[in-house]
């Protein structure tokens, strides 16, 4: 992907971390997904008292573009204010292999990024393939 490209992208993903809803770990995590016919979903962490009730940003973005009826992607960016690019937990990781898999940037507020994509995130992951099988 295009340097310019992924520079807007990560610029988008760092202005969405404003409206992380924090107070818990004061972690802001902010994401931008790309979907194929080109609309563009943001993304931020949404904590609960019930904190296991949290929402990650990157699942924020997915369930945003689903329900708004994309499921196509192309690239997920996910920022955060680290030391390295942060990179999503399992769950979010599992969410993302339910539509396939797509390009996945890794980035922190610093400007440094890693390019990778859902299948390295989680390989050999769970689908619903499986479950097909099953029901013959
Ligand atoms: N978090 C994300 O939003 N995405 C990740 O991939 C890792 C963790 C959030 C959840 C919680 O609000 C905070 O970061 C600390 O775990």
């Amino acid at each position: 992907m295009e340097e310019r490209e992924i520079g807007k992208l990560l610029e988008l993903a760092k202005r969405a971390l404003e409206n992380a809803y924090v107070p818990y770990s004061n972690f802001r995590v902010g994401a931008v997904l790309v979907a194929k016919d080109g609309r563009i979903f943001t993304g931020v962490n949404v904590e609960n008292a019930s904190y296991g009730l949290t929402n990650c940003a990157e699942r924020t973005a997915i369930f945003k573009a689903v329900s708004e009826g994309a499921r196509e992607f192309e690239t997920l960016v996910v920022i955060a204010d680290t030391d390295k690019p942060v990179s999503p937990c399992g769950a979010c990781r599992q969410v993302m292999a339910e539509f396939g898999n797509f390009r996945v940037i890794l980035a922190n507020t610093k400007g440094e990024y890693l390019e990778t994509s859902v299948s390295e995130l989680l390989p050999l992951s769970f689908s619903g393939d499986e479950l097909k099988q099953h029901e013959k």
